[in-house]
């Protein structure tokens, strides 16, 4: 099939995912010579509605990797925002180079059940979003051709299909069940708890720009008072790295213990996947 349109969608609160789904996007609507459209459901105003998708489609679907998994807060946004029908798709998850896990199958199996055929599938280190010691400068522009080299080889596969019999979808890491979220570890190996920690605001920093309500893809952040939290906080860092003044912060002991303990274990090169 040559599809018409190539929609870019993501959820990425501190760009990564974004950078690595709009590359592979672009990529495949220049090989079929195509329309090319985003839908950026990061924050709340766009997910106000719902999306549906056409044969004649193809789909680029990206979401970081949190806790080894799809970010469960953005998962109910997944199932139910987006439907297609029988719509090539290519799955696409971002890590913070400890792992991705489960979250690339997760993701092809929801993108399954909304009724779009994920073909090809891949998982990309990233900088991870919790210290610039990890994975720093990633994707760099050894990944930039891994990710044109996939994006071209996805094509060939999709050009390929013969919409009017069944295609089989990708299948990642030969199917293996989706596996329960990662625990993150402490430094001494026992879990870390900060699950109820929010980022701090320095006020003798902060200029009241209310960047930071206007990044937070929960909409979480009071802008009566940029201390205090309305909703969850999900610790995707996108107040904290948007922040012009670096006026936000996590003080939290067992976050920060769990950061010093990626930052000792994980700063080799962890590899991206790819399934076709
Ligand atoms: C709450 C949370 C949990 C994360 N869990 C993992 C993980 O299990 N494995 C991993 O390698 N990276 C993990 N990361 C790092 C992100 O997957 C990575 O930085 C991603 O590229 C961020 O995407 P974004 O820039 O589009 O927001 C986690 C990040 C956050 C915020």
């Amino acid at each position: 099939m040559e599809p018409k349109c190539v929609f870019a969608v993501y959820f990425s609160p501190a760009g990564s995912t974004k950078a690595v789904t709009e590359r592979i996007a672009g990529t495949l609507a220049e090989a079929f010579k195509s329309e090319r459209k985003t839908i950026d459901f990061t924050l709340p105003g766009a997910r106000e509605q719902k999306y549906v998708f056409g044969p004649q489609d193809l789909v680029v679907f990206g979401t970081p990797t949190y806790a080894g998994r799809v970010p469960n807060k953005a998962l109910p946004f997944v199932q139910t925002l987006f439907s297609g029908s029988r719509t090539p798709a290519v799955a696409v998850v971002t890590f913070g180079n400890r792992s991705y896990d489960s979250s690339l199958s997760e993701l092809r199996n929801e993108l399954l059940n909304d009724g779009l055929v994920p073909l090809a599938a891949a998982a990309f280190s990233c900088r991870h979003v919790f210290s610039e010691k990890i994975a720093a400068g990633r994707p760099d522009a050894e990944d930039l051709k891994e990710m044109d080299s996939f994006a071209q080889s996805a094509a060939k596969k999709i050009e390929a299909v013969d919409q009017s019999s069944t295609t089989e979808p990708v299948s990642v890491k030969n199917d293996a069940p989706v596996e329960p979220y990662y625990v993150p570890k402490k430094e001494d190996g026992t879990p870390a708890k900060f699950l109820k920690a929010i980022p701090k605001v320095d006020l003798s920093k902060c200029d009241h720009c209310l960047e930071c309500v206007r990044v937070c893809p929960m909409g979480t952040i009071d802008p009566t008072d940029i201390e205090k939290m309305t909703g969850p906080c999900i610790k995707c860092q996108a107040c904290i790295l948007k922040c012009h003044t670096r006026a936000r912060y996590f003080d939290n002991p067992d976050f920060l213990s769990h950061v010093a303990m990626l930052e000792k274990n994980f700063t080799r090169r962890a590899s991206n996947d790819f399934f076709l």
